[in-house]
């Protein structure tokens, strides 16, 4: 076992909110493998560890409190599959979102897919149900899957946000923060070909990036090793059908890709 010096835990402490720049499976942050990141944080007092509320002030030495017992980022990132993960999301009190939701949305699919799609966040449909994209913007997402012979079930859907921010307004940074683990660790489970990003928000946050989605679709990006492709949100075709043209043709370099096409790589 490494020794958990002061360096390592801070290094740990980053591990989450740098994970988009992590090459490949093994290896976060300057040769901290995921095993001795995982060693660091779980070597750290309980108090530090637990995420809590996202909402709430970081303290100096990262502890943010208000909701308890939180889940911690170890026990999310070590969840052994999809059954243990979904019940910490059904229970999670990470960030206030929690409050005023009626159900939380984990995600729903094929397990072994090759094609994660990632929204932004539940919204009213969604919360009622207890399933992402159900309502109109999903009918759409469900036509444009079909389009390149992707029946929803042959994806694995889910969003950035586990619960619904109120009145759907924009997802705060800290909400991120706090549920991030939960996209990581289902992409780290399914291991996708392809991550389809919907919208600017998932696409930003996935790639780190302030840039206008309309300068990043059209081509290929990468997250943690696996490739990304960013398009418009179905949400945004409704209200835009001059989209429409641009969303299909970033679903071609989907299927390109699927299709072992390497041309758009
Ligand atoms: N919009 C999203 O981003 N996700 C959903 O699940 C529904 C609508």
């Amino acid at each position: 076992m490494s020794e958990v010096t002061p360096d390592i835990i801070e290094l740990a402490r980053r591990y989450l909110s740098q994970t988009f720049e992590m090459e490949g499976q093994g290896v976060a942050l300057e040769n901290l493998t995921r095993e001795a990141t995982l060693e660091a944080l779980r070597a750290m007092p309980a108090e530090s560890t637990d995420s809590g509320s996202g909402c709430q002030k970081s303290s100096s030495t990262g502890t943010r409190g208000g909701h308890s017992p939180g889940i911690s980022d170890v026990e999310i990132l070590e969840a052994k599959d999809f059954e243990v993960l979904s019940e910490l999301v059904a229970r999670c009190t990470r960030c206030s979102l929690h409050e005023e939701r009626n159900r939380s949305v984990f995600g729903e699919g094929a397990i072994d897919a090759r094609v994660v799609c990632v929204g932004e966040a539940p919204g009213a449909k969604e919360d009622e149900t207890g399933r992402p994209f159900v309502g109109r913007a999903g009918q759409l997402l469900d036509r444009l899957l079909l389009s390149i012979g992707l029946p929803r079930e042959t994806v694995y859907i889910c969003n950035v946000l586990k619960s619904r921010p109120p009145r759907n307004r924009d997802p705060l940074p800290e909400e991120v923060e706090a549920c991030s683990p939960y996209l990581i660790r289902q992409l780290d489970i399914i291991q996708p070909e392809v991550i389809l990003a919907f919208g600017a928000f998932a696409t930003r946050t996935l790639l780190q990036t302030k840039l206008a989605l309309g300068r990043l679709r059209g081509r290929v990006h990468e997250y943690g090793g696996y490739p990304v492709v960013a398009t418009y949100h179905p949400a945004a075709l409704l209200r835009n059908p001059a989209w429409v043209r641009p969303t299909w043709e970033d679903l071609q370099i989907v299927r390109s890709m699927l299709d072992g096409d390497r041309a758009h790589a």
